[in-house]
């Protein structure tokens, strides 16, 4: 029998490490994004993997979730990973040049997207085996963390700290369903690319030791873990 995990923001980055991560694996992998026909690598990594299907979905837009989740009525996910999100331009959140304007889509992108994911793909995870939600958040949303010496981000980090809380809410609300939720940090990962030695700063890691990491965590989550905020490596995460 198949093991399936659902991957929001699969076409670059972070989410795409974990398509390939548990293709590899031998999983089946509904990896999603919001502009399929610009996911090149994605294609072709589907090409290579016929356990890969490739649907389109927007986290931003309550229509696209509910509509990919009436496509896959009757699927069971046994891993659903909240992986899509913004971090944006530093200019925009520093203070003094705030535009206010965008906080909006922040919130849409970063915090109602992983929320209203989970509402709607209960059933399919109800019907999982594994009965797992992930959300990536991040450091810059802890109160307990310095944000790796983030300054300004603004948006950014108030609205991970936000997804922090609707996740730990959502933990709550879909125990009785034995779903298992989990918030996990990623770490510093370099999902931009070559990076010249001079401009990585320490603590940067490469994208397959971070999803490596996170998907031994998934791996061992068990109903105790729930609500947990849990670093790639496996530490617990001060709020
Ligand atoms: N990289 C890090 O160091 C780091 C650290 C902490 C947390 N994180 C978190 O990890 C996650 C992935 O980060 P990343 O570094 O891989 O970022 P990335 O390279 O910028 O990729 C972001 C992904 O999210 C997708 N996305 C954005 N808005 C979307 C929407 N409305 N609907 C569907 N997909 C959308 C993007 O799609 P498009 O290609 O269409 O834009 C892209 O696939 C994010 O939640 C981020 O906050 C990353």
């Amino acid at each position: 029998m198949h093991t399936t995990v659902l991957v929001t923001g699969a076409n670059r980055g972070i989410g795409f490490e974990f398509v390939r991560q548990y293709a590899q694996q031998g999983w089946q992998v509904i990896a999603t994004a919001r502009n399929p026909d610009h996911g090149e690598a994605l294609r072709a990594l589907a090409e290579e993997h016929d356990t890969i299907n490739i649907e389109k979905l927007d986290v931003a837009n309550d229509q696209s979730i509910d509509a990919l989740a009436a496509r896959l009525t009757g699927q069971p996910i046994d891993v659903l990973i909240n992986n899509a999100g913004i971090f944006g331009e530093f200019e925009d959140q520093a203070f003094g040049s705030i535009d206010f304007a965008r906080f909006d889509t922040f919130m849409r992108t970063n915090v109602l997207g992983p929320l209203k994911m989970c509402e709607a793909f209960v059933p399919h995870v109800r019907a999982g085996r594994l009965k797992k939600m992930v959300s990536i958040t991040s450091q810059a949303g802890s109160f307990g963390l310095d944000s790796g010496g983030l300054p300004g981000m603004y948006f950014y980090k108030s609205s991970k700290a936000a997804q922090n809380m609707v996740m730990r809410n959502v933990a709550h609300d879909v125990k009785v369903h034995g779903i298992v939720v989990c918030i996990l940090s990623p770490g510093m990962v370099n999902t931009a690319g070559e990076i010249p030695p001079e401009r990585r700063f320490p603590g940067l890691i490469e994208p397959p030791e971070s999803i490596a990491g996170m998907i031994e965590v998934i791996d061992r989550l068990t109903l105790d873990d729930t609500g947990k905020f849990v670093r790639y490596s496996g530490e617990p995460q001060p709020w």
